[in-house]
């Protein structure tokens, strides 16, 4: 069964921990990105652990080996059950990533690591460079490497799940961005899908930030969007 991610993109703890607040008990994953990891650093993560939820750090690493081994190793340390990395680091870094998971796990099963195919928020032609293909195409390409990486699954669209699953199989996981409820803004998304249709695709893990976030009622709108994922 796909769980739910929550967004949290906020500019505080503050805001971001009474957002968590508002949907504890209802949704299992909060997702810890850049705007907040920066401005408040680890404290986030060990205040969402303690209301209980599973923590995916979405810091998208991309470096050199020794300095994405170090980063994925303080994640692991921090208690994140999810942390990603860009797969065009290719294989080296891939490699440094599952290290540094596996030092900073200690005697737990350590994070979940993930890689960024290609942003949602990329359609064809945003990519700056020359001769790129199709972005769908391209994620689906990047998702064969991860998996012949080692890496536990992908950051991808929707709209591609079907074949990266036929490609790496079941048990590499999807997790999905650009998700909109059929009556929502897709906001600077552009590779776009609704719940159901994820969830029909095969996604593990579906975010959701700015339509349960900015809704009036974010607690009833996650309830909504698991209510679509559950009949889907
Ligand atoms: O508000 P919205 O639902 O668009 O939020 C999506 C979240 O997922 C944001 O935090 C964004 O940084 C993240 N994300 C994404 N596309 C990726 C990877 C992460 O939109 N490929």
């Amino acid at each position: 069964m796909a769980e739910l991610v929550a967004a949290l993109d906020f500019k505080d703890a503050e805001e971001a921990q009474d957002m968590a607040r508002s949907l504890a008990g209802t949704v299992p994953w909060m997702k810890v990105g850049l705007e907040l990891f920066t401005a408040e650093g680890p404290r986030v993560v060990s205040g969402l652990k303690e209301l209980g939820f599973k923590v995916f750090l979405d810091l998208k690493f991309f470096d050199i080996p020794n300095t994405v081994r170090g980063a994925v190793r303080s994640a692991a340390r921090l208690g994140a059950d999810m942390v990603n990395i860009h797969a065009l680091g290719g294989e080296r870094m891939a490699a440094a990533a599952m290290e540094g998971a596996a030092q900073g796990a200690g005697f737990g099963p350590g994070p979940l690591v993930l890689a960024v195919t290609m942003l949602t928020s990329m359609g064809p032609g945003d990519l700056p460079v020359a001769g790129a293909g199709d972005p769908s195409d391209m994620a689906l390409d990047l998702a064969v490497k991860a998996k012949q990486y080692g890496l536990n699954g992908v950051v991808c669209s929707g709209l591609e799940v079907e074949r990266i699953k036929g490609a790496c199989g079941p048990g590499f996981a999807c997790l999905t961005p650009g998700i909109r409820p059929s009556d929502a803004s897709a906001d600077d998304q552009r590779r776009v899908v609704t719940p159901a249709r994820a969830v029909r695709s095969g996604s593990d893990y579906l975010v959701v930030g700015r339509p349960i976030t900015r809704a009036v009622s974010p607690g009833q709108a996650a309830l909504a969007i698991m209510g679509e994922m559950e009949r889907a």
